[in-house]
């Protein structure tokens, strides 16, 4: 079993499209440990994509994250880092396999619809972002 990280990026919530978005990763097999609704401030926004800091589009990106409430989603199952991953489909929606949610639901490159952890261990500090461990249910 593995958990990872995906959010429902600020375009998406604010198009409706978090409960259709929720059933497809659940029909997907990929179970909701935790889930919560928030809004980044810029600096959170900037302290969660630290990594990406010194990317021309980082600015952009950050403001773009702090624009509107986003919808948090623990997530776990059997390889959930990789099968999430593809549900996602490629980070630019033009690139992305039709049947993803980043083609179905994304806009652009910056507004692509939703978040994934990119591996087991960024997984783990994601969560640990957004989450407490009482907020995991077993
Ligand atoms: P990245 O971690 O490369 O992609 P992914 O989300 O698929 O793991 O980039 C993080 C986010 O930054 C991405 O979802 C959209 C945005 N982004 C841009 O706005 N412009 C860019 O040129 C890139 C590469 C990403």
């Amino acid at each position: 079993m593995q958990d990872t990280l995906a959010i429902i990026k600020p375009d998406a919530v604010a198009r409706d499209l978090a409960g259709e978005i929720l059933a497809a990763v659940q029909a997907a097999g990929l179970r909701i440990v935790g889930l919560k609704m928030l809004r980044l401030s810029k600096a959170q926004a900037q302290g969660f994509y630290a990594v990406h800091a010194e990317r021309p589009f980082f600015d952009s990106l950050t403001d773009y994250m702090a624009s509107g409430p986003v919808v948090c989603v623990a997530l776990r199952g059997e390889d959930a880092v990789a099968r999430y991953r593809a549900l996602m489909g490629a980070t630019n929606p033009e690139q992305a396999e039709p049947g993803t949610l980043r083609h179905k639901y994304g806009q652009s490159l910056e507004a692509n619809a939703v978040h994934g952890s990119d591996g087991p261990d960024t997984a783990a500090v994601e969560l640990a972002f957004f989450f407490n461990k009482l907020e995991i249910v077993e």
